[in-house]
């Protein structure tokens, strides 16, 4: 396959950015769409060039560091499919594709593709955990969770972090990543004790830095893991009491 790729360069976060043209050629439909990049950075380190910065870790859709807007798209068209795990036979050969890193204010370029996702992090920092006492580990069975509850909280526990919810927002919000790793710890029994706190936190750090939501459902459409969207009307709910229990307990 033959492509011509249209890629955002920038040199770093005040620098201005711009469109480059490079011809990606002789590449194999089995390829994974990093490898193609790959390739591309191979030939711009023969001329001299500077490769083309991009995020990756895993490269088998389980690290989220992975993302890029492919033709306006996150992680591109295939569907709950991350950047990494795109394979080449996606596209058709003469394709032109136009490569961006997520747009977002809370998602600032540092260079080329990459963009600092230290705001997720804040997020998690806030009440993604729960306080236990330390000692020897529990026996597995020591508290019974039902199947249902068991499934939901790995249902929201799926979410890689990688930001596409946020990078195909309109409003660039940050909703169904804070949900879900709100949900996968306010459905367990042993995330009960720091419930409202936690959601409270957690939201009120993800609105300094991202914007609100408007239930465009983007985000679950973008979501290489299918978070859905449910997981926003729950932490929405938790919110409400939140804002009631905690002032009761201050
Ligand atoms: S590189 Fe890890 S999810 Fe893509």
């Amino acid at each position: 396959m033959n492509l011509t790729l249209r890629v955002w360069r920038q040199a770093g976060p005040d620098a201005p950015g711009r469109f480059e043209t490079y011809q990606a050629a002789d590449i194999s439909p089995d390829s994974s769409f990093l490898e193609m990049l790959d390739l591309v950075n191979e030939g711009l380190i023969e001329q001299g060039e500077e490769p083309i910065e991009f995020m990756h870790d895993c490269r088998e859709g389980i690290c989220g560091t992975c993302g890029i807007m492919i033709n306006g798209q996150a992680h591109g068209p295939a569907s709950q499919t991350a950047t990494c795990q795109l394979h080449m036979r996606t596209f058709s050969d003469g394709d032109e594709l136009v490569l961006e890193p997520w747009r977002a204010s809370g998602f600032p370029v540092l260079k080329d593709l990459v963009v600092d996702r230290s705001a997720f992090d804040h997020i998690v920092e806030a009440g993604g955990y729960v306080t236990v006492d330390t000692g020897s580990a529990p026996d597995a069975n020591l508290i019974p969770i039902p199947k249902d509850t068991a499934d939901l909280a790995m249902d929201a526990a799926a979410c890689i972090g990688c930001g596409a919810c946020v990078a195909a927002c309109p409003n660039g919000a940050a909703q169904l990543f804070t949900s879900a790793k709100i949900a996968h710890l306010n459905s367990l029994p042993q995330g009960q004790a720091e419930r409202y706190q936690r959601t409270e936190s957690m939201v009120d750090v993800m609105e300094e830095y991202f914007g609100s939501c408007t239930n465009m459902g983007e985000c679950e459409a973008a979501c290489p893991k299918g978070i859905s969207i449910d997981f926003i009307a729950m932490m929405n709910k938790d919110y409400r009491k939140a804002k009631f229990q905690n002032r009761r307990s201050a």
